[in-house]
């Protein structure tokens, strides 16, 4: 099938409505939540209409169904990574994802291997959004680990120019980021995992933004963890993902507790179902994780390479329209080497709050703030910017109007 935004777009309903007075709508805001095409929104009806009982929970024939409805969903998740099904853990989102591994390592006794004590090493980056930062921070605070942090670069990269002495004998965890939410920097992955692996720490990918947009493997990448969410997926609301190595999920303890996660139970204590279930405590988003399950299909099936080599095109023509605009600066890697679908900019003196509304009344979605990653945003001099991201139903058509609409705040700001 030859990839067709054109064609794309009708799957998705949204694009038949109109913004602002019967404006087009151009959504350039994916990386904070995709579209839904019908085939997702009709699966969770379909779910509600027809399937819907509590999974894992009773003997009646509903909630076979949904019990089965919700474990093929698990085998989609499973193949569309590259991991085994029993490492799949459905969680309400992905900065519940890291919140569950920070916690979990947080309460690992001595003697486990995620046990964290005062002195070990926890790596993040200056690039991480604020879900794969705090609940690191936090995770340091309450064990007296030490926080350190790659920084980045004045072109938006990460600084790997000392690795060593980031990443050291004494590091226990390394949480970053895929891809950078607001400056679009792919980060170069194979020599981080390896001197993690080399130092005997966990490496754990937080992989919302490139899961949705570039094919990803858990096995090619050699990671311990990952993270993403359904919703950025063209998936449903309410559903991520974390995926983990079946040795390292067997030894983590578990985060939430309550029904369906429990093996035994006494009036004082409680062991624990084997993983992905000591970690789905409480009936689980079942139309949700249906949903994802047929957004992970459309996605392949539509294929995950073409969508990454689309944005690319878009992304490199982004970049050259809006590098023509007088006072426009791009924060972030302006060549296409490890770039993903993600622009962010400053207009002069002009505030980005005032031309994301500026460009809303074109009906041109973008998003403009720190975009969740503040330390980023004062690591690169800018207060706040303005933020378009791309996905596979956005056009060539849809970077002119962006192009435009940024000159036409110009002269009215001027
Ligand atoms: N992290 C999401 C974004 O970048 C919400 O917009």
């Amino acid at each position: 099938m030859t990839f067709d935004p054109l064609v794309i777009r009708k799957d998705f309903p949204i694009f038949d409505r109109k913004i602002r007075d019967g404006k087009r709508l151009v959504y350039l805001d994916s990386g904070a939540t995709s579209q839904k095409p019908s085939v997702v929104i009709d699966a969770e009806s379909n779910f509600y209409r027809n399937h819907n009982a509590a999974a894992h929970r009773g003997a009646h024939q509903l909630a076979e169904e949904a019990t089965e409805a919700l474990e093929s969903a698990r085998s989609v998740v499973a193949d569309f990574l590259g991991g085994a099904t029993d490492e799949i853990v459905f969680t309400k989102h992905s900065t519940e994802a890291l919140n569950l591994l920070a916690y979990s390592i947080g309460d690992s006794p001595a003697g486990n291997v995620f046990h964290l004590k005062a002195g070990d090493e926890v790596v993040v980056s200056e690039m991480e959004h604020h879900a794969n930062l705090i609940p690191w921070q936090q995770l340091a605070k309450r064990t007296g680990a030490v926080l350190k942090w790659f920084e980045v670069t004045p072109d938006g990269r990460l600084d790997l120019s000392d690795i060593e002495s980031v990443i050291t004998s004494r590091t226990k965890i390394v949480a970053l980021t895929h891809q950078s939410n607001v400056l679009g920097t792919i980060n170069p992955l194979a020599e981080l995992v390896k001197r993690t692996h080399d130092v005997g720490a966990i490496f754990i990918l937080d992989a919302c933004q490139s899961v949705p947009h570039m094919p990803v493997s858990v096995a090619a990448l050699d990671i311990d963890f990952l993270v993403f969410s359904g919703h950025k997926s063209v998936g449903p609301t309410g559903v991520g993902v974390l995926w983990g190595r079946a040795s390292l999920l067997a030894e983590l303890p578990p985060f939430l507790f309550g029904g369906s996660m429990i093996e035994n139970v006494t009036m004082l204590d409680a062991t624990w179902a084997p993983a992905p279930r000591k970690f789905e405590p409480g009936v689980p988003n079942m139309a949700q994780i249906v949903g994802l399950g047929v957004a992970l299909n459309y996605l392949t099936k539509i294929g995950m390479q073409e969508i990454h080599n689309h944005e690319n095109t878009i992304t490199k023509y982004a970049i050259s329209k809006l590098r023509e605009i007088e006072k426009l600066k791009i924060i972030g890697p302006t060549d296409m080497k490890l770039r993903g679908g993600a622009v962010s900019f400053t207009l002069g003196e002009i505030h980005p709050h005032d031309l994301g509304q500026f460009l809303d009344n074109s009906g041109i979605a973008v998003r403009t703030g720190h975009h969740c990653a503040w330390p980023l945003t004062r690591k690169m001099g800018v207060a706040a910017t303005t933020r378009a991201s791309f996905y596979l139903y956005n056009t060539l058509e849809d970077i002119d109007d962006l192009a435009d609409g940024v000159r036409d705040a110009q002269k009215y700001f001027a």
